[in-house]
């Protein structure tokens, strides 16, 4: 009978696209409505097709150009199968270069969309692939090298819903958009007066990363959402260039995480606050059962530029209203096997030191706080005023070549190969090592010696995290993962690669705050 309910509510929202009268009441007509990204299905031959195109949001009443997928902004959620082929055709209806890559998929180099796989302005690009890993939230995203940050900021970036068997087997919420909900967050910036995204890649964002005033939910401020009273599942996604956030519900009622980047968590982690880095994916359970409406909210961080107004104080993302009617969901005890962690004794080891040119470093530093002021520069103080860490000391048991932090840069200095890894900025055409397929290895990925966040990411696998700047990863990180956070020390993955990548489509493993990762840090490597 509450199913039945519960079927007919479901069918009611898709229909109408709004809410049945009965519930209007509840919500405030001020408030809009959550857009849900629709589910893209295959054509009559079994293929996906993924436009890339401009179009206009509404924002503070006025029409603003945008880029979106299919669309306006952003794009449809497109399902996969582990285990079924499936063939996308992506057409690039833009005014310039654009690429489309799979962050969290594990598929071969050649299908991965990184930098190197560019779709010119009004050309289409097929890719053939079929994921076979463990059901997880993923997303796809443009990746062309030096314009990443803006394509993301226009607007372009989807979800991936990648299902398997064995989740089926759990009885978790699965109607999209009812009690299986898909949350983008995003933060941009207009222009003073509303008309456009106000995007720049300075010497400011190259440091700290672009960074907006105002907060959206899919596309949308602060938007409500109508849901059944029970177990809520959200899929959230950190698609913000470069603010972490830190999700709370308004009235701290608990999150129960469920999936990683990578997937299932052997069991749900309680938490009353979630971090997300920019290009995180967590899945979290919420219970709405006392019918009682609440604000997801994004508490503040500490992070250097993200500690401006309105992000100075919690700040809603967006109003759940639990409905009369009863959820058929439930939130599982166990949730997946995952296996152990294997010895990482006579593993193949590989340091990557993330730095920034002292230059840039410098310049950035001095624009924030002359255009912010000191409020502006987070938890880290000045690079160059060494603040106390209650960090490890440093043992230098591994290779690290101090002499580049200190270099001093040559005349004509560019910021636009300002970041770097181990002394290097980016080489489209220069993979930087060779991976052996199918090989588990250990990675380090140190930002010992700068204050900076780098939410570091790894395309062609879902690894494992050792350690996190030091410690052992919290409960709900422990799971499969492609994001790891360095923040001003060291971090060690386990990573293995189960496909090929040749050096014309190598993997990219780079700074996942989007202006880092435009300005150089980032690198190549194959696997083969
Ligand atoms: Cu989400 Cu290499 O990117
Ligand atoms: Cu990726
Ligand atoms: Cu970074």
């Amino acid at each position: 009978m509450q199913r039945r309910h519960f079927l007919k509510l479901t069918a009611a929202l898709s229909a109408a696209g709004a809410l049945p009268l009965w519930s209007r009441s509840l919500m405030a007509a001020s408030r809009p409505l959550l857009p849900v990204p629709s589910l893209l299905t295959p054509d009559a031959n079994g293929q996906y097709t993924l436009t890339a195109m401009q179009g206009t949001s509404q924002w503070n009443g006025k029409a603003v150009p945008t880029w979106g997928y299919n669309g306006n902004l952003l794009g449809p959620a497109i399902r996969l199968q582990s285990g079924k082929p499936a063939t996308v055709n992506i057409h690039n209806r833009l005014n310039e270069a654009t690429t489309l890559h799979w962050h969290g998929l594990e598929i071969p180099g050649a299908v991965d969309g990184g930098p190197q796989a560019s779709i010119a302005a009004g050309d289409t690009r097929q890719v053939s692939f079929t994921p076979d890993q463990p059901a997880a939230t993923c997303w796809y995203h443009p990746h062309l090298h030096g314009k990443t940050g803006h394509q993301v900021a226009q607007g372009l970036a989807g979800l991936i819903l990648l299902e398997d068997n064995e989740i089926g087997k759990l009885r978790l919420p699965t109607q999209w958009g009812a009690d299986d909900v898909p949350l983008i967050f995003q933060d941009k910036q207009l222009t003073q007066d509303g008309s456009r995204i106000d995007y720049q890649l300075d010497v400011m964002r190259a440091a700290v990363g672009w960074f907006g005033d105002m907060m959206l939910t899919n596309g949308v401020q602060y938007p409500q959402q109508a849901v059944p009273r029970g177990w809520l599942r959200l899929r959230l996604l950190n698609g913000c260039n470069a603010r972490s956030l830190d999700i709370a519900a308004s009235d701290r009622r608990p999150l129960y995480v469920i999936a990683s980047d990578g997937g299932l968590l052997a069991e749900p982690v309680r938490l009353e606050s979630l971090p997300m880095l920019p290009g995180e994916r967590f899945e979290v359970m919420i219970d709405t059962g006392d019918g009682k409406a609440f604000d997801l909210v994004t508490l503040p961080v500490g992070q250097m530029g993200m500690t401006l107004a309105p992000f100075d104080q919690p700040l809603p993302l967006v109003q759940i209203l639990p409905l009369r009617v009863m959820a058929s969901g439930t939130l599982p005890d166990r949730l997946a096997t995952l296996p152990p962690l294997p010895k990482t004794e006579g593993l193949t080891s590989r340091w990557l030191q993330l730095m920034m040119d002292p230059q840039l470093d410098q310049q950035g530093m001095q624009a924030l706080m002359q255009r912010y002021g000191d409020k502006a520069m987070g938890k880290g103080g000045h690079p160059t005023m060494p603040m106390a860490h209650d960090k490890p000391v440093v043992s230098h048991d591994q290779p690290m070549d101090h002499s580049m932090h200190g270099m001093a840069q040559p005349a004509g200095y560019d910021f636009r190969s300002g970041n770097k890894i181990n002394g290097q900025a980016f080489n489209m055409t220069q993979p930087s090592f060779a991976v052996k397929l199918d090989e588990t290895e250990q990675w380090t990925i140190s930002g010992e010696g700068d204050a900076m966040l780098h939410p570091f990411h790894i395309h062609g696998t879902q690894f494992r995290i050792l350690s996190e700047n030091g410690k052992p990863p919290a409960p709900h990180r422990q799971g499969w993962k492609d994001m790891v956070n360095v923040d001003g020390w060291r971090s060690e993955v386990l990573v293995r690669f189960s496909y090929v990548a040749a050096a014309e489509h190598a993997y990219m493993a780079h700074c996942h705050l989007l202006e880092h990762e435009d300005t150089g840090m980032m690198l190549g490597f194959t696997v083969s």
